[in-house]
């Protein structure tokens, strides 16, 4: 009888930059032209649930997103497949002694479903939890190990760059790496997730529709046309990543912040400075960046922070729940969710939607 089933599922959140990675110096196997840091959100809310199964009767190689089956014939997917299949080793199962071999794995066929616990057309990087997410599964499923620490984001940066910082929780470094071959462009992770548990982050959900310039032909025309890429990536990312890593380890929200603010707004400066430039964010998100300025400069020292993807959604960073309070009350002030369509809240931490 040939009908067993192997599965494994696991679940991997999304990331959100604070030092942006914007720009790759090789694009086949995804390698970036700066170090980038982010900080992992919380599972429960922004995150990629994921099953691999693998069976002697299947096929082909399938896979279904939030049940929709999606080809997964891209370079992309090809790349972390082949990859992940080339270090498979021997698994037995324990109950009914089935022996998967290692070499088997270049020939059994795999389905995948995996499911987003968020809306997926609310414009919220998805790629980076799915891609973790998938080659955390896969790994699990053929009981890879890692022979040196970062393989395995190594693998999920082939995916989607961003993809490989989800491996880990908490505050997270990848580093481009100096390598041709990429192995050393992996992620680090800085600090745990209890390292600093008070930081509260909300996304404010401006649009959701799709971007009309995916995060590949913006990288590639701001490295082609940009002046201030490079600028950016030779002389400014490698200092604010040094203050960045001192701001995360002292617990210092008043750097954290302003490092956060001035690195999106660079970002976006880039893009504005490719021919023909590229707006991410819109008038909202300028409303939004205004509101918080305002504040931060009445107080004196910032009170949160803000950065913008490759997007118009805000993800704004508070030092406790009180403040994150505060800037929802000032959000919804100036947006309010029943008079204006414009503007809803996902709020991280309450698993309430507004507006
Ligand atoms: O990994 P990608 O191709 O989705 O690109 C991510 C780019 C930004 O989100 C804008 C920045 C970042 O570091 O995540």
């Amino acid at each position: 009888l040939n009908s067993w089933v192997f599965m494994v599922t696991a679940r991997a959140p999304t990331n959100i930059a604070v030092i942006k990675y914007w720009g790759k110096r090789d694009e086949k196997l995804i390698l970036p032209i700066n170090d980038s840091i982010s900080v992992t959100l919380d599972p429960d809310h922004l995150s990629a649930t994921t099953t691999v199964a693998v069976s002697p009767s299947f096929s082909s190689d399938r896979m279904w997103l939030n049940g929709k089956e999606v080809s997964l014939g891209g370079e992309r997917y090809q790349n972390c497949l082949r990859e992940i299949r080339s270090r498979g080793r021997d698994v037995v199962d324990e109950k009914s002694g089935t022996l998967i071999k290692k070499e088997d794995w270049q020939t059994l066929h795999l389905h995948i479903a995996s499911h987003n616990n968020f809306p997926t057309a609310a414009g919220l990087a998805s790629s980076a939890a799915g891609f973790a997410c998938l080659v955390y599964a896969l790994a699990k499923l053929m009981d890879i190990e890692e022979r040196y620490a970062g393989e395995l984001s190594a693998i999920a940066r082939q995916g989607s760059g961003s993809a490989c910082r989800s491996l880990y929780g908490g505050f997270v470094k990848w580093d481009m790496g100096k390598e041709r071959d990429g192995s050393d462009s992996i992620a680090v992770q800085l600090a745990t997730e209890e390292h600093w548990e008070e930081l509260v982050i909300l996304v404010a959900v401006v649009s959701s529709r799709q971007k009309e310039t995916s995060s590949t032909t913006g990288m590639r025309e701001s490295v082609e046309t940009s002046e201030l890429l490079h600028h950016r990536a030779q002389e400014v990312v490698p200092k604010r990543i040094v203050q960045m890593q001192e701001a995360i380890a002292n617990h210092d929200f008043a750097s954290f912040a302003r490092i956060t603010c001035v690195d999106s707004n660079q970002f976006h400066a880039v893009c504005l400075d490719a021919s023909p430039p590229i707006f991410y964010m819109n008038d909202t998100s300028h409303r939004i960046i205004n509101c918080i300025e305002k504040w931060n400069r009445f107080e004196g020292t910032p009170q949160v922070s803000y950065t913008f993807d490759a997007g118009p959604n805000a993800v704004i960073c508070a030092p406790s729940r009180k403040v994150a309070g505060l800037l929802l009350q000032r959000l919804l002030y100036y947006f309010p969710p029943d008079s204006s369509k414009e503007l809803s809240s996902y709020v991280i931490g309450d698993t309430s939607i507004l507006g």
